[in-house]
């Protein structure tokens, strides 16, 4: 099938590619000419494992190609995948601004039926705000459908590739019929796919994400109130997710969650919840909760140096807002960063794969190290961010002469206690015993 994929971000890139890993022809479009530059020289510019082989093994067979020019990419394609940023507005609620434009611009170009297909994580309604500007600027036939996303970034291939499922939002048998042929070969495992109400599906995505970072802040107050009753969060977490209802995944208490999705996405769900006159109360505390768990460890910090972090200097393992991405969007990482150096700390920083983005943005705020150990040169304490693999079994021999003091913050629970122990480090985790 032809296809064009309209954003080429973390989403649209890894959508492209894998439509072409299926004999599909994928043109993608973005309006950043430099990275479209990049891409056109076979150069990956995000950081996703596997993506790279797909990526280049497409482009050599003529399947996958890149272009600014709009025109170009909608003539070609059956299906265009609008994949472009939802970002909160100055309210709080999903900027529909990107979505909104490209249909205009695409609505402009049209000349046959197409099937334009949100992938982007948009509130109830928006498929009828796309149609509306259609309608508006073309007299040709075109189905809108809703298509939202379930990737994690960090294994985005695998989960386009095998899909838990895949929900597909519209009321068209026409669109439904080539959006079921498009989709054939990721779900021939019986993974389903759910086709739905375009409203239906649109808010299924913001239900998932919510309810995910529902649970996730749900174990980190869980792990709070551990701290505070004596009690260990790996065995609760053990204990109770070991219940079919509750289930093992997204147990693990942290420093709050980030990234690009779950933070936006929490505020724009209970942000629309409210223009219908809803006040979705769990959404709110959620997300108080999350505001007060990304800056944990400095309240641990304050604790710890009395209220006087000036001219303390720490080494932060981890700067991506989880492992495996270089995505540093609402990283907490950048809350605990903001918080030392306005308390008057310095940091150097590691992370395998997000320094350069950390770079971009904070520049010399705080240093960056060439490796973990490097990172550790001089530092009064070690603080842990980001559970990349990397960091969860490191050489404990290299790390005491580096750094001025045994101490470690720890905002992943990556070391086991009894280790912390026998090695002789103060070691404070989230919702576990202080190894003091
Ligand atoms: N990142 C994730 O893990 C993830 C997962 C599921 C859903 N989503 C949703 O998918 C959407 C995209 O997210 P992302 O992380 O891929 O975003 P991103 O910011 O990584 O990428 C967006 C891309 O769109 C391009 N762009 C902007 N305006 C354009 C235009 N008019 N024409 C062409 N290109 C344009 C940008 O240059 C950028 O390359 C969002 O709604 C997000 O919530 C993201």
């Amino acid at each position: 099938m032809k296809i064009a994929v309209i954003g080429t971000g973390y989403v649209g890139l890894v959508t492209g590619t894998c439509l072409a890993e299926t004999g599909n022809d994928v043109i993608c479009v973005d309006i950043d000419t430099q990275k479209v530059e990049k891409m056109k020289n076979g150069v990956v510019p995000i950081y996703e494992p596997g993506l790279d082989v797909l990526f280049h093994r497409n482009i050599a067979q003529g399947r996958l190609s890149f272009t600014t020019d709009l025109k170009e990419a909608i003539d070609a394609a059956q299906i265009v995948f609008m994949a472009l940023p939802t970002p909160p507005g100055g309210d709080g609620a999903a900027d529909l601004s990107y979505i909104l434009g490209a249909a205009k611009d695409i609505a402009k170009i049209v000349s046959e039926y197409k099937v334009i297909v949100n992938k982007s994580t948009v509130p109830v309604g928006t498929a009828d705000k796309v149609k509306a500007v259609f309608k508006e600027h073309t007299e040709v036939e075109i189905d809108v459908v809703s298509n939202p996303e379930f990737l994690r970034e960090g294994v985005a291939v695998d989960d386009f590739m095998k899909p838990d499922r895949v929900v597909v939002g519209t009321q068209s048998e026409k669109a439904q019929k080539l959006m079921a042929e498009l989709y054939a070969p990721y779900v021939r495992q019986g993974n389903p796919i759910f086709f739905m109400d375009e409203r239906s599906s649109e808010l299924t995505k913001y239900a998932a994400n919510s309810f995910l970072a529902t649970k996730i802040t749900f174990m980190n107050e869980i792990a709070n109130l551990c701290e505070l009753v004596g009690a260990d969060v790996d065995a609760v977490r053990k204990g109770i997710g070991s219940d079919d209802r509750i289930g093992k995944r997204f147990l693990f208490p942290g420093i709050g969650y980030g990234g690009s999705c779950f933070p936006k996405d929490v505020q724009a769900l209970a942000k629309a919840a409210e223009s219908y006159t809803y006040d979705f109360q769990i959404l709110k505390a959620v997300m108080d909760v999350n505001e007060k768990q990304k800056v944990v460890m400095v309240e641990k910090l304050r604790q710890y140096y009395k209220n006087d972090l000036s001219g303390k200097h720490f080494a932060l393992w981890g700067l991506a807002f989880k492992p495996e991405t270089d995505d540093i969007r609402e990283a907490p990482a950048l809350y605990i960063i903001d918080e030392l150096i306005k308390a008057g700390a310095t940091v150097t920083a590691f992370d395998p794969e997000a320094m350069p983005n950390v770079k971009a943005i904070l520049g010399d705020k705080i240093n960056y190290a060439a490796d973990q150990y490097e990172a550790l040169e001089n530092a009064d304490a070690l603080l842990i961010a980001t559970e990349w693999s990397v960091f969860r079994n490191p050489n404990f021999d290299k790390m005491e002469e580096p750094l001025k003091h045994k101490v470690i913050f720890d905002g992943r629970n990556l070391f086991d206690l009894q280790k912390m122990i026998d090695l002789g480090f103060y070691y404070n985790s989230i919702g576990r015993k202080l190894i003091s």
